[in-house]
């Protein structure tokens, strides 16, 4: 104590006589322990020391949450002998605000553990929890107690969460109610709801939050998981007016995520540390799902340092591998102590200007962002961020936030705040948040668990049966890496009477579809060996049985002039024992599958034909087929030819060798789809190989595959001894069967419910 007193007054009294010369000062350690719990400094007893308090579940630091060693070696706030620093009980909002109703025990303060029930007058109906209990992170168990009369009013009374006030009592369409929070609370969540003409109210049910009251990490998970699928799968509806009904799509637009992490020296580094592993996760779990979005991601204090730079990711200068190569590899060198929390968000609206810029306000249009701050809120330089994040909402909404016909562009923008820090300043931080649907304000008193949480926000037990499903980035140049890409990759190995090498796709967890030639009549199954590299590691599986399309007969038109004719060129191949779905092993989607509806976002009773107008839409439709080549497999690119070209495309059947009609549909039926020769200017399309034989010719739909063909045939052998990437010449082309013209054989067996597999679901037509 004496030794404090005396460096303060040294420095004060050289900061007076030489008008600020530097003095270093240690703070001491008199009067800052604290009663049933414990601290902790970043910086022992130096100035710039960060002291935070810790107390154990269901307690709560009081009267402070931290405190800072300031230059002239006082800590600020000033520990107060008279008011000893403690651990208090966690305390929840009063429940006594309940309507209509009774709250028993009825209690001046409720602690944690205390448990309340609920009754409601005679003539009132309960909706939500008729017992709660105060939880140690500050809130009640259960959902909020509401009594209400059956009013006949389009809204249902949206009732009073504990600790706060609610203005308005009408619930008609367009009625407003506004809530407040009593004392010292402080509002997370929609202040204001709307009654919507669908009887929902706008907006989520807000909360009143202690300083003490935190989310936990299940509560994050959901609450953010929720809200940033809904960013990465949203739909909209549209009306298909061929069909008369109502489908929803994927929206074309990008999607942009901008991600901020405070670095500054009221965050401890072990929680910034936490803060970039979560954001890796983030970024891979992203990754492994559905869209592909731009990020821009900075750590700033005073000054910015930016890790990606979301207009080299729009350019495509930028790979994913990188972006997380870099964040790992960021560490945090000599902070310094300004915190221009502002100064982030202008760099995210420069960011944005010149996205507008580039795009044009046409197509700026169908840009969605997210911003996600990792912050306490404690700046104290370069002013509020209000201003700019007004600034930010404006430029996104393009004025037309009310304007009914143009429609409610709020969904393009969602600005998230996790509050990290032990003592967080959550009146400058929650006004931040922007965005509709759930929540945007996380309280965290823990990040540790944030990775986990991230991890758990998209659950892959939740997909990793989900067909056609894959990761679209590769990590490395590998097997594994490749394996992820194409999870539904199976070789095969004939070693039968012809010993035949062949490509096919998992289509179930038992099934292995192929072409049919790939077999000699006579083949048995125990000659017939699948490679499918799945999580267990091990590669060759064994055969069960094989069927082939009971109308494949390649002599049947050996008297019209075409030798072998492979029209029904499918075989499904089932395994000895099911897969176990893993990233590297899970099924393609085939077509007419209510799976393969669900990857394609059409909702509702949907059909085969929406299916294929949505695959097969363009004269000439870009698609792939796999050839084995180092590390395991490459992609072909073709185009399959419809319409009127496809006419063209087939006539080229007439040269190839053992074709001896004058009529191509002779040996290409409806059932094929026709790739190969020139794609219009210099590009060729690529050619088939003998090896690439039964395997799938698929189209992506974002991160979805779905198997469109088989390949089968083609005019011309190009490929020679070396199987790989051979180009088409002028008169070669493929012919694959068409999947969609195969439903009643793939559903007769993937479909069959009386068997001991797990059956396809197959659309009613
Ligand atoms: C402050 O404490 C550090 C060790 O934590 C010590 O090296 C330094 O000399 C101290 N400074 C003063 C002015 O006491
Ligand atoms: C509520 O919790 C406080 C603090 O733990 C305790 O003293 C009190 O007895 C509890 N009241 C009831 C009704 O359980
Ligand atoms: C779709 O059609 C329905 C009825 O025909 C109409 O009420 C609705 O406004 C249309 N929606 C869109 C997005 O065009
Ligand atoms: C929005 O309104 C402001 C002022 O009313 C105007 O300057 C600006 O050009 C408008 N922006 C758009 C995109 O219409
Ligand atoms: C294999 O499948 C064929 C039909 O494709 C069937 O006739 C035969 O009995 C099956 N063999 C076994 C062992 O299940
Ligand atoms: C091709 O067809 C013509 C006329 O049908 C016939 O004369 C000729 O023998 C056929 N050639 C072969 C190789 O089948």
């Amino acid at each position: 104590m004496g030794s404090s007193v005396s460096c303060s007054w040294l420095a004060a009294l050289l900061w007076l006589l030489c008008l600020g010369a530097e003095v270093e000062c240690n703070c001491t350690d008199s009067n800052i322990e604290m009663a049933g719990g414990e601290y902790t400094l970043t910086k022992n007893l130096e100035r710039g020391s960060l002291l935070v308090y810790n107390c154990p579940d269901g307690y709560y630091p009081y009267p402070t949450l931290t405190r800072v060693c300031q230059p002239s070696g006082t800590w600020r706030p000033a520990p107060k002998k008279f008011r000893p620093q403690r651990c208090k009980r966690v305390e929840c909002p009063d429940p006594n605000v309940m309507e209509n109703g009774n709250v028993s025990p009825p209690q001046e303060r409720y602690f944690v553990d205390n448990e309340t029930s609920y009754e409601c007058y005679s003539g009132y109906l309960m909706r939500g929890s008729t017992k709660r209990i105060c939880l140690p992170n500050g809130k009640w168990s259960g959902s909020t107690p509401i009594c209400s009369r059956d009013s006949g009013d389009v809204c249902a009374d949206p009732g009073v969460p504990p600790g706060a006030s609610r203005t308005g009592n009408m619930f008609g369409i367009d009625d407003k109610v506004t809530y407040t929070c009593n004392g010292n609370l402080f509002l997370v969540g929609t202040s204001e709801r709307k009654c919507q003409e669908n009887g929902q109210w706008t907006g989520t049910e807000p909360a009143c939050y202690y300083k003490h009251t935190y989310d936990t990490p299940r509560e994050v998970s959901e609450a953010f998981g929720s809200a940033i699928k809904d960013s990465l799968t949203t739909m909209e509806s549209l009306n298909d007016t061929q069909e008369g009904r109502k489908i929803r799509i994927s929206k074309s637009g990008t999607l942009n995520i901008y991600i901020a992490v405070d670095i500054s020296e009221s965050i401890e580094e072990k929680q910034f540390q936490q803060a970039r592993d979560a954001i890796i996760t983030l970024i891979k779990k992203i990754a492994s799902f559905t869209v592909s979005p731009n990020y821009e991601i900075i750590f700033f204090s005073s000054e910015i340092y930016e890790v990606v730079n979301i207009l080299d990711f729009i350019d495509a200068k930028v790979e994913l591998k990188k972006v997380i190569k870099d964040l790992e590899s960021f560490e945090i060198g000599d902070r310094n102590t300004g915190t221009d929390l502002n100064l982030a968000f202008t760099k995210f609206e420069g960011r944005m200007a010149f996205i507008k810029e580039q795009a044009g306000p046409e197509r700026f249009k169908e840009h969605r962002h997210v911003l996600i701050m990792f912050t306490d809120g404690a700046y104290n330089m370069g002013g509020s961020p209000k201003p700019t994040v007004e600034r930010i909402k404006n430029m996104v909404y393009m004025n037309h936030t009310t304007e009914k016909q143009t429609g409610s562009r709020d969904e393009f923008l969602d600005i998230y705040v996790f509050a990290i820090g032990a003592d967080i300043f959550d009146d400058d931080l929650h006004p931040l948040t922007v965005g509709t649907g759930g929540d945007h304000y996380f309280r965290m008193k823990d990040i540790k668990e944030l990775r986990k949480t991230f991890d758990e926000i998209i659950d892959e037990t939740e997909v990793v049966g989900l067909c056609g499903l894959h990761l679209d980035y590769e990590t490395t140049e590998d097997k594994v890496s490749r394996r992820k890409r194409y999870p539904w990759l199976a070789f095969i190995i004939n070693k039968g009477q012809k010993s035949k090498k062949c490509i096919g796709s998992l289509v179930s967890a038992d099934f292995v579809l192929t072409a049919a030639h790939c077999f000699t009549f006579g083949d048995l199954p125990e000659n017939i060996v699948i490679e499918i590299e799945d999580e267990t590691g091990a590669i060759e599986k064994k055969v069960k049985n094989y069927t082939l399309h009971p109308n494949y007969n390649i002599n049947s038109k050996v008297d019209q002039g075409v030798t072998e004719f492979y029209d029904y060129d499918v075989a499904l191949i089932q395994l000895a024992d099911p897969i176990k779905f893993s990233a590297k092993a899970r099924p393609i989607c085939i077509p007419c599958t209510q799976e393969t509806s669900d990857a394609l976002k059409l909702v509702g009773e949907s059909t085969c034909k929406q299916q294929e107008q949505l695959l097969l839409k363009n004269q000439r439709e870009r698609l792939n087929f796999l050839t084995r080549k180092s590390p395991l497999v490459a992609e072909k690119d073709v185009h399959a030819k419809l319409g009127e070209s496809r006419n063209i495309c087939i006539k080229k059947a007439l040269k190839a060798p053992g074709i001896n009609a004058t009529d191509p549909t002779v040996a290409v039926t409806d059932n094929f789809l026709c790739t190969g020769g020139h794609n219009g200017g210099e590009h060729r399309d690529h050619i088939a190989c003998t090896g690439d034989s039964g395997g799938a010719v698929f189209k992506n739909y974002e991160l979805r595959t779905v198997q469109i063909g088989v390949v089968s045939w083609g005019t011309h052998q190009l490929c020679g001894s070396t199987d790989g990437l051979v180009e088409s010449k002028a008169e070669s082309r493929d012919f694959h069967i068409n999947l969609f013209r195969m439903i009643p054989f793939l559903k007769s067996v993937l479909g069959d419910e009386n068997q001991d597999y797990a059956p396809l679901k197959f659309l009613k037509s």
